[in-house]
């Protein structure tokens, strides 16, 4: 038996659509071993399918094929932490651990680029595969086969407070909202802040974030989709967030603080409480530099 540990990601960070993401300190855990049928189970009772069409399975039998090998079958105990359909990266998490896991199996044959490569095949996008495997921030191209990844190790004094509501939001339905063109104005308006966002992160200008974060490819859109979305945003702001963006394809709202700001988390809440937004909770994190971890268990 492998157990796996795989990060929650937040991808876009504002302007960097399908391109920037980073891991969190908030994680699924998987335990995998061969069988000869498929045996799904959840340690904490969430919903998830048991069949074939369960993500991880479906995962794990792509490199199974990539590698020639064909797989009859799997044990699976899953501890899903993150939330579904929330913009944290819980359908990477799975895809995730399918290939790590299958690839830990069979002893290896792929290496973490051919891994981050199969992912981004798979999800269609790569920032938040990338970092999942990977930690830390990830700056990633996709070119439809191959991922061009830097991944960053990330010590700098902040944290990031998800805002998560207690409703889903498909990221179908919400990359179904973007336009399919957009102007060079918005192109440049949004390739300069994502620039921005990855070097004020890194050399700690803070005080760029609330720039940085703004783009014209999806939030726009998206807060649409978002009910109270620019109340949220409007309360991290109000107690001295650096930056605040839709986590990847939200509704999860992140806001990102100095960790000297005490009680960051308790006082957005308690401000989203008195304007009955009760359904939105603070969830405060780090990031994660490590990205996904697997320890082989002896049975
Ligand atoms: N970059 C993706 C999006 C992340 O915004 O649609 C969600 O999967």
């Amino acid at each position: 038996m492998i157990n796996i540990r795989i990060p929650a990601t937040s991808a876009n960070l504002g302007a960097g659509f399908d391109a920037l993401g980073l891991a969190m300190t908030f994680y699924n855990y998987v335990q995998m071993e061969q069988s000869d049928r498929i045996e799904i189970s959840s340690a904490d009772g969430a919903e998830i399918p048991t069949d074939e069409t369960n993500l991880i399975y479906v995962s794990a039998k792509d490199l199974f094929e990539v590698c020639g090998k064909k797989l009859e079958g799997l044990k699976l105990i899953q501890t899903n932490s993150i939330p579904m359909a929330r913009g944290l990266g819980s359908s990477s998490a799975c895809i995730v651990a399918g290939l790590v896991g299958a690839n830990t199996l069979l002893g290896g044959p792929l290496t973490t680029d051919d891994l981050v490569d199969l992912a981004a095949q798979i999800e269609g996008h790569p920032d938040n595969t990338a970092p999942a495997l990977l930690g830390g921030i990830v700056t990633a191209v996709f070119d439809g086969r191959k991922v061009h990844w830097v991944k960053q190790e990330v010590f700098t004094k902040l944290k990031f407070i998800a805002l998560i509501p207690d409703f889903e939001l498909k990221t179908e339905k919400a990359r179904a909202c973007l336009p399919n063109e957009v102007s060079h104005k918005d192109a440049v308006y949004n390739l300069s802040r994502a620039a921005l966002f990855s070097a004020s992160l890194l050399t700690g200008k803070f005080e760029n974030l609330r720039t940085a974060v703004h783009d014209r490819l999806h939030q726009p859109y998206r807060m649409e989709l978002i009910p109270h979305c620019r109340e949220v945003f409007d309360i991290a702001y109000a107690h001295g967030a650096y930056g605040v963006y839709i986590s990847g394809a939200g509704p999860t709202i992140m806001a990102i603080a100095d960790e000297r700001n005490e009680y960051f988390a308790g006082k957005v809440q308690f401000s989203l409480d008195n304007a009955g937004l009760s359904c939105w909770k603070a969830h405060e994190f780090r990031i994660d530099n490590e990205g996904t971890k697997v320890e082989e268990q002896q049975n």
